[in-house]
């Protein structure tokens, strides 16, 4: 099993930067969820980082950082749009993909197997006191993709990232429940027109806001540009059905009598007793707090060894949007 240590103790986190410049892999905290974190210039520490997590190898992973000055090293082609969204909104849940560098010699600054071999690269300097304390002790930019197996609910504690990848992972630092609770917005500038490929926890009204008008595509299950675009992501194990309303008739239609029923609820809800179990996201339908606690509510009924879950659609704005995405993933 991995060792747990506190992430604001100087000295775990001196070791946990030590096993990342020998070529070993650290789960840490940022403000979206655990990342499972390698040397992005180290191609083998990455290579095992994909083995661990099962995870294809077409899927590439996001680069971490420890300022905006490090975007120059391994993006190239900075235009005007990209700068204002890191003066905007770094530290933060907003990753940017841009045209990767080349070094003197015409070979990517990050290697490919980050990149899947994409001429592009994914940026983002994570707002967490421990990731960032991590990255400017180790000298050197992690890539980090959530520390869960491949496709299943991404961890928002130290606890969900042991249960599951607690012998493959050399070690925890522990910074306790993340803030935002979904991942980081994902935004393409490396063509002529800005695209949303991941919504996250920048809500794209924010972007926009600075650069404009985002393109925002129908999610493809054959052009994994962004995997996390792939359906049957962010899944729990239990057949999940999203509504198409608080009241849709299927959320309690074709019962068995002893068919155990979960409901996700994004607000109190007055049938609550119908169900085997219930998890509220939020007393008031807050969208960011509903945010926060979506994936430790998808794991705690995936437990409670339900027949399916049902869960409430919630309004598409702000953290809306990207709720609705891994519910609709979830259900796919
Ligand atoms: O909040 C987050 O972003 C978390 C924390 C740990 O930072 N990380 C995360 O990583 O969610 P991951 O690997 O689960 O998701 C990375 C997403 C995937 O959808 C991937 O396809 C996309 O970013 N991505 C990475 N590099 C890309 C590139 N060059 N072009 C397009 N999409 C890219
Ligand atoms: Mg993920």
């Amino acid at each position: 099993m991995a060792s747990i240590l506190r992430g604001d103790d100087p000295a775990a986190v001196r070791r946990a930067a030590a096993l990342l410049r020998a070529g070993r892999l650290v789960a840490f905290p940022t403000e979206t969820v655990y990342g499972l974190g390698a040397d992005a210039l180290n191609p083998e520490a990455v290579a095992r980082l994909f083995e661990v997590k099962r995870r294809p190898r077409f899927d590439p992973l996001i680069v971490h950082l420890a300022s905006p000055a490090e975007i120059e090293r391994y993006a190239d082609r900075i235009d005007p749009r990209a700068r204002a969204l890191v003066e905007r909104f770094w530290p933060g849940p907003l990753t940017l993909v841009l045209p990767r560098r080349l070094d003197a010699g015409g070979r990517p600054v990050i290697p490919d197997i980050v990149t899947s071999g994409l001429d592009t690269v994914a940026l983002r300097m994570p707002d967490h006191p421990v990731a960032l304390a991590l990255l400017a002790e180790t000298g050197r930019p992690l890539a980090a993709p959530s520390a869960n197996p491949f496709g299943y609910v991404s961890p928002t504690s130290a606890a969900h990232v042991v249960e599951q990848l607690g012998d493959a992972v050399d070690l925890v630092l522990d910074g306790g429940a993340c803030r935002v609770g979904v991942e980081s917005t994902v935004v393409s500038l490396a063509g002529d027109r800005p695209r949303l490929l991941r919504p996250g926890g920048t809500p794209l009204e924010a972007i926009e806001s600075v650069i404009g008008p985002v393109e925002v595509e129908a999610p493809s299950a054959r052009a994994p540009e962004a995997p996390g675009q792939l359906p049957s992501h962010y899944a729990p194990r239990t057949p999940l059905v999203l509504l198409a309303s608080r009241d849709d008739p299927a959320r309690l239609a074709r019962r068995r009598p002893d068919e155990r029923v979960g409901l996700l609820a994004l607000a109190p809800a007055p049938d609550a007793a119908k169900f085997a179990a219930v998890e509220t996201l939020s007393a008031d339908g807050d969208l960011r707090e509903a945010a926060q606690r979506l994936f430790g509510a998808l794991r705690r009924l995936d437990a409670a060894g339900l027949d399916r879950i049902v869960a409430e659609p919630c309004p598409e704005v702000g953290l809306g949007r990207a709720i609705m995405d891994r519910l609709r993933r979830a259900s796919a």
